[in-house]
């Protein structure tokens, strides 16, 4: 990698990834349109910034490109849960917006593309740990078919010869720079008021987070073996939301009584237990290194000594 693109270059993983491309003495560039990147995030990363919409700024897009090697597509709804007061969106965002990104590169002539895809496309999988190849998941949400969709126009792009493309399957992601999510949602109520925490669901949902600088470490480092490839990050373990909720009120020593709404799921989509199998990208000398509460703590700790994030969700 010389000189790389990153699309969302000013959203939560989008700039940690800049941050550590850059301190390789990578040359990056970033597009954004600021809609829930932030511009604190990135101004003091040295990176080039080109601030225009996916949707509709193709030229500065093609500008962007231009010359760049490696694409990392990361700008999407990033946001599960309000696929359905926007139906279209997810279509817009992360379909239109890929295929209009893979367009470019293929213009440009870059050799690989990098995929920010979800652990949300396997859906309520029944098998666990989850493997890239189980079957062909039921969508439970916009965001999911979503983005199983841009995958596959990026398959099609590859298989063709235009470029080689890495998907990464995320599980949830926690660190620095977090903006969205159950840790903020949560910090943000009990720093409102410290005597009472209101849960989505039963508290029992069952998920995996994995640490932003894991996620970074796999996305800069593995690639497709092929012309096309997809990869699980994620930490090879669980919680459940209680457990997450314990580890942030001791982080904030805090004593709140907890509120549920009640149910099985947090919201129409939401996934109750998450588990991916993730021994396909450690078999390309990838780990993750640190454990589920210590990255929880660590957003908190974060969120903590940056208050403003709290005005802007
Ligand atoms: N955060 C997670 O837990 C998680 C989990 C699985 C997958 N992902 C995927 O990782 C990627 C990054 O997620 P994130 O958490 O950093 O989200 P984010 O919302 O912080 O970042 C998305 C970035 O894209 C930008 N953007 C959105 N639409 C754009 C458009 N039309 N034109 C230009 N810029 C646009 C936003 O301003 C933002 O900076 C997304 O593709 C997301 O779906 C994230």
């Amino acid at each position: 990698m010389n000189r790389v693109l990153i699309t969302g270059g000013a959203g939560f993983i989008g700039s940690n990834l800049a941050d550590s491309l850059k301190s390789n003495g990578i040359e990056v560039r970033i597009f954004d349109n600021f809609s829930t990147g932030r511009r604190e995030f990135v101004a003091e990363s040295g990176v080039e910034i080109f601030e225009g919409d996916l949707r509709t700024d193709r030229d500065l897009l093609d500008r962007a490109i231009s010359g760049c090697d490696t694409v990392f597509h990361l700008a999407a709804n990033a946001d599960v849960r309000f696929g359905w007061d926007h139906p279209f969106l997810d279509l817009q965002q992360n379909v239109m917006v890929t295929l209009e990104v893979a367009d470019a590169a293929r213009n440009a002539g870059v050799s690989d593309f990098v995929f920010s895809s979800t652990g949300s496309v396997y859906g309520e999988a029944t098998v666990f740990p989850t493997a890239e190849d189980y079957g062909s998941p039921v969508q439970t949400s916009l965001y999911g078919a979503s983005k199983i969709s841009a995958e596959s126009f990026l398959a099609a792009y590859s298989t063709a010869g235009y470029f080689r493309s890495t998907v990464f399957r995320f599980v949830s992601v926690l660190g620095a720079h977090y903006s969205h999510g159950h840790v903020i949602d949560f910090v943000k109520q009990l720093v409102a008021d410290p005597s009472k925490l209101r849960i989505l669901g039963d508290g029992t949902q069952t998920k995996s987070y994995m640490h932003v600088n894991d996620c970074i470490d796999a996305v800069t480092a593995v690639r497709s073996q092929n012309d096309f490839d997809v990869f699980n990050l994620g930490v090879p373990d669980t919680c459940q939301v209680m457990d997450s909720a314990k580890w942030i009120i001791s982080q904030m020593g805090v004593d709140p009584e907890f509120e549920f709404t009640g149910g099985s799921k947090g919201w129409v989509g939401d996934n109750p237990f998450i588990l991916l199998d993730v021994e396909k990208a450690k078999q390309m000398g990838w780990t993750a290194k640190r454990s589920i509460e210590s990255s929880v703590r660590d957003t908190v700790q974060w969120i903590l000594a940056n208050p403003w994030i709290l005005e802007k969700v």
